[in-house]
């Protein structure tokens, strides 16, 4: 039935395009807006529009210009970021995501949206770590899929972006990613494969991979995503990522898009028309280009008067389904003596620290901003938990340099020009002693209240399109903050928001409950108060590992971050946790660690192994009991370790994940399975997935490192799959 389909939308978009003259089709392959195609008003044919991003649809800018339209009925709802949906581990979540943000994007009159970014977190300086989901890439496969299919749901597109090596903002434009077969094809495509199966677009990178760049790539468009994967979808460049229009035109690209508004100057625009005149570019090759554009149209019901879902924005269902998936991201990360939560009744009063307190983040960030209905800072949301009768005292305790954080103009229209690292400011001494300031003030109240909460972290500036970090440190000052505070009063409760890992071998081992919040929508700071004083059981687990220092970070502890005009993915497959693990280095803390207020006992493992020649399935049970006084939710994490292999292997890897809710003494069966693709790793010499006999050990646990149950299996036979 759905072949059929297929094929009566593949049919009628050839025909109408053979009814098209060449510069029709040509209008159709390039950006005549900054986020929208041509249409073929003649046989009905409308443009393409296009909006950012992860976090909601974007505020409307006009077809020439950056400056935004200044509409007033444009604010959305602001999402939780990827990594904080990541951090759910919640496939539910994630979907419900997608629905939000696929019923908005048709509510603000989108076809497709420019969303998730699925790029591999490979080092924690990367500025754009915050819109991607996690250093693993089972994990982001397996959100990225569900969130895709929720936007699609409301006959909008998803764009699953940025195929692919995306993994630094430094030379983006430019940057040559040198990366070996294994590192390729084990991390840093897998979650692309999964979602070109399901997402109806897809935007090429800006770099280069092995000297060619990915938006005209013919290794990665048509040799891996055409052919191999058999995508059939619609590619779109990112926006000024072609450089030549032949070899775009003979690359697996259909739409070039760019920050320019010289639209005819594009390479898909008059050059091309020139090109296929002069017979550089064959015609056929155009067609082929407009009838994928054709079918996703046709798929998104926006041909021949088909009924549209006409979408909404800004519902109130919208809110809730941003509230739950920011709840669930919350990571607590330490919680010694049981000190959060903290009491709600009778609390008198509460002194908050820090600029993240009151810091709304929904403008920032590249083209990930928006234009945020509201945004519940943390500040509001604990007086919103508390309420009027606990006398709540803020004070700043550190602030940022001085210098705004977007001059007037808007940064992209510059953004093929600037790539350079985040370049740290001079620090006057007007500003050191400001901070100086600010700290005493924090420190002495801290001694004087009995609860504390500091609230500090990162914001856009740091987490950023078109700039990295240069350091993994807290800016600001805040270490110092942060300690000064726990030394007079050991009982302040440390929270960080942000959207990649700092550094905090300063004062974790003297606080005694830290937590970590990312940029996590409009309702991002109620859900965090809530965590915080108990109305929520946190349950967010890291979708990455928080190192303790950047040199034990695997790309910087071998000086591969960010590199210069070629960066070498020298550490190969030990990225993340892969490295760690396998180094033995101790992280401040481990890939899928995350506290709850209950505790989770497991037993009663079971492993069912099903193996003939052809196919392997190994069906794993286990039972998880809620051990304490309070509902929670628990993520059974299971990982497989192949001790014995004839390559170097992770001492081990994610395979499979569930997420249980479970009431106090309530005991739930975790289930999942594995197949010979869990077990392999990328032959490069067959170019094949391969599972090798032998022994494999199957680890079930609460994180990365605290295991809970343990088994071996015995295959018999060589596995080799495609994935
Ligand atoms: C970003 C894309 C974004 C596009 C359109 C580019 O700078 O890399 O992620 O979708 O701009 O705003």
């Amino acid at each position: 039935m759905e072949q059929s389909e297929e094929a009566r939308f593949a049919a009628h978009a050839k025909e109408l395009t053979g009814k098209m003259t060449l510069e029709e089709k040509t209008a159709m392959l390039h950006g005549v807006g900054l986020f929208r195609t041509a249409g073929v008003e003649r046989l009905g044919i409308p443009p393409l529009k296009m909006s950012d991003g992860p976090m909601g649809v974007r505020q409307e800018f006009p077809d020439n210009s950056w400056e935004p339209v200044g509409l007033p009925d444009d604010y959305v709802t602001y999402l939780p970021c990827n990594s904080a949906v990541a951090a759910t581990w919640n496939r539910e979540l994630a979907y419900r995501t997608g629905k939000v943000l696929g019923e908005e994007a048709r509510g603000r009159g989108k076809d497709v949206i420019l969303a998730p970014g699925v790029n591999l977190k490979r080092s924690p300086l990367c500025g754009r770590n915050f819109e991607y989901m996690s250093e693993d890439p089972c994990l982001t496969k397996e959100l990225a899929v569900p969130l895709i299919r929720g936007i699609q749901e409301s006959d909008a597109a998803a764009c699953v972006k940025h195929f692919a090596v995306n993994n630094q903002e430094t030379e983006r434009l430019q940057v040559d990613v040198q990366v070996g077969e294994r590192a390729l094809h084990e991390l840093y495509l897998p979650a692309f494969r999964a979602c070109a199966r399901v997402s109806l677009c897809l935007m090429s990178a800006y770099e280069q991979l092995r000297g060619e760049f990915c938006s005209q790539s013919k290794y990665l468009l048509n040799q891996l995503l055409r052919r191999e994967w058999g995508y059939r979808g619609v590619v779109i460049s990112d926006w000024g990522a072609v450089h030549d229009t032949r070899l775009a035109a003979e690359s697996g690209l259909d739409v070039e898009m760019s920050v320019e508004t010289d639209f005819d100057h594009y390479h898909f625009a008059q050059p091309l028309i020139d090109a296929v005149k002069a017979d550089r570019v064959p015609e056929y090759l155009l067609n082929q280009k407009v009838e994928h554009i054709l079918v996703l149209m046709q798929k998104l019901h926006m041909l021949d008067g088909a009924q549209r879902k006409p979408g909404t924005y800004d519902t109130a269902a919208h809110r809730q389904a941003a509230l739950e998936t920011a709840q669930e991201s919350v990571v607590l990360l330490k919680n010694e003596d049981n000190l959060l939560p903290l009491p709600k009744k009778g609390l008198k009063k509460l002194l908050v620290i820090g600029a993240n307190a009151v810091r709304t983040h929904a403008p920032g960030g590249g083209s990930a901003e928006i234009k945020a209905l509201y945004e519940i800072t943390p500040l509001l949301g604990i007086r919103t938990v508390l309420g009027g009768n606990t006398d709540i005292r803020w004070v700043k305790g550190y602030c940022a340099d001085t210098q705004p954080e977007q001059s007037g103009k808007n940064w992209q229209a510059e953004s093929l020009k600037n790539t350079a690292q985040n370049v740290l400011k001079n620090v006057t001494d007007a500003l050191r002693s400001k901070r100086e300031t600010l700290r005493e003030e924090a420190v002495k109240l801290a001694g004087e209240y009995e609860h504390v909460v500091v609230i500090g972290g990162l914001n856009h500036r740091q987490d950023t399109e078109g700039k990295d970090r240069t350091s993994m440190k807290l800016p600001y000052e805040q270490d110092e903050l942060i300690a000064e505070v726990l030394k007079a009063n050991p009982n302040a409760v440390i929270v960080l928001t942000g959207g990649s890992p700092v550094e905090m071998g300063r004062w974790a081992a003297q606080a005694k409950a830290v937590v970590w919040g990312w940029y996590a929508g409009l309702e991002g700071g109620r859900a965090l108060a809530e965590v915080l004083f108990g109305d929520v059981n946190p349950s967010g687990k890291l979708p990455e590992t928080f190192a303790k220092r950047l040199e034990d970070c695997p790309a910087h502890s071998i000086g591969e971050f960010p590199g210069g005009r070629t960066v070498s993915y020298k550490e190969n497959i030990f990225v993340g946790y892969r490295h760690f693990d396998t180094a033995s280095i101790e992280p401040q803390f481990c890939f899928g660690h995350g506290l709850s207020y209950t505790q989770f006992a497991y037993s009663e493992p079971k492993f069912q192994l099903t193996e003939t020649e052809r196919e392997l399935t190994v069906n794993i049970r286990c039972m998880v009991t809620n051990t304490g006084d309070r509902a929670g939710k628990e993520t059974v994490q299971l990982y497989v370790r192949d001790p014995e292999c004839s390559v170097a292997r992770s001492y081990k890897e994610l395979r499979s994940f569930c997420k249980l809710a479970l009431a106090p003494g309530e005991s739930r069966t975790a289930e999942m399975s594995l197949s010979a693709a869990d077990f392999s790793f990328y032959d490069t010499e067959n170019h094949v997935f391969k599972a090798e006999p032998g022994e494999y050990q199957i680890l079930i646990g609460s994180s990365s490192r605290d295991i809970r149950l343990k088994t071996s299996i015995d295959t018999e036979f060589t596995h080799c799959t495609a994935e």
